[in-house]
């Protein structure tokens, strides 16, 4: 049986860490703040959202929610991030997504000052993660990284396998492993992939974001890798308190049993993102006090 990376125990550790950076930054006279916009009820987001909140109050990152209604018009929404680019007071804004369907999400991220932009989302920080320039990057793909760091895996040289290319972790994930410092060889499948497990056994990290259950079983992955299960499934389950369970997107009970390490559902990725999110927060608060600095001087 592979050792299970406790997503939850290392996202502990680097809250510590990130509660030390905002007491340095209260030295200066300045406390993180993070707007969280929901829209609309949806009860998946709400409960991310309600996570997010209480781990900025565990840290000392200030959070102020905006929860408006489902018929929130784009001049609203727009407006209501204008207005939080303005204020002085916050310097990370993060619309939860998705947003009902009359509402463009693109349009929306473009909005944000990229500068405060904790998603990392923003075209310009998408751009700059390709160049392997500074800024934010999504807090997902971020956080793999870190666990995969933080448990001492191999990755310089490594051929890593994502499975699913979305805009939130396939993706800005291959840029960040193909940065110089990280130098692994990466591969991307999705549902067009032709004999995806015969890609998928080449893997020594296998990364699977397809946003569906048991998409990937133990014949398809090689004795030995490490297998980072980021998906979040609610499974019906009368036996359990809420009537559903969560499960990833991997068979875990038989691709434990051959990989090395296997990050669980929940308590893997999931924390992480977290983690991340509030350290972004931190550092677009740290960046933008340095920018007044510079200005002061
Ligand atoms: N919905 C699912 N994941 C995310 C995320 O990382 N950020 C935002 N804003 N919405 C999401």
């Amino acid at each position: 049986m592979g050792a299970i990376i406790d997503g939850k125990t290392i996202a502990a550790e680097i809250e510590e860490e990130i509660k030390k950076g905002v007491s340095d930054l209260a030295v200066k006279g300045i406390t993180p703040g993070l707007a969280v916009v929901l829209v609309g009820e949806d009860p998946a987001s709400l409960s991310y959202v309600r996570a997010k909140e209480r781990a900025c109050g565990r840290v000392g990152i200030i959070s102020k929610q905006y929860r408006l209604s489902v018929e929130t018009t784009r001049e609203e929404l727009l407006g209501l991030v204008e207005e939080l680019n303005r204020d002085s007071q916050i310097h990370g804004i993060l619309v939860q997504f998705p947003l009902p369907g009359h509402l463009d999400e693109q349009e929306v991220i473009s909005c944000i000052n990229p500068r405060k932009d904790v998603d990392g989302f923003h075209p310009v920080n998408v751009g700059n993660l390709m160049l392997d320039l500074e800024g934010p990057a999504p807090c997902t793909p971020i956080g793999i990284i870190e666990l995969l760091k933080r448990t001492g895996v191999p990755i310089a040289g490594s051929h890593v396998v994502i499975v699913g290319r979305s805009s939130i972790v396939g993706k800005p994930l291959a840029n960040l492993f193909l940065r110089k410092k990280l130098n692994a060889t990466v591969t991307i499948c999705h549902t067009g992939t032709r004999d995806l497990s015969s890609i998928t056994r080449q893997a020594d990290i296998l990364v699977v974001a397809a946003g569906r259950p048991a998409v990937v079983t133990a014949d398809m992955v090689r004795p030995g890798a490490t297998v980072i299960d980021v998906g979040v499934n609610r499974i019906e389950d009368p036996s359990a308190k809420r009537g559903y369970r969560l499960v990833g997107d991997v068979d875990f009970p038989e691709v434990s049993e051959i990989a090395s390490y296997i990050t669980p559902v929940p308590g893997g990725v999931g924390p992480m993102t977290i983690a991340m999110l509030l350290n972004n927060t931190l550092e677009a608060a740290g960046n933008m006090s340095r920018g007044k600095d510079a200005e002061q001087s």
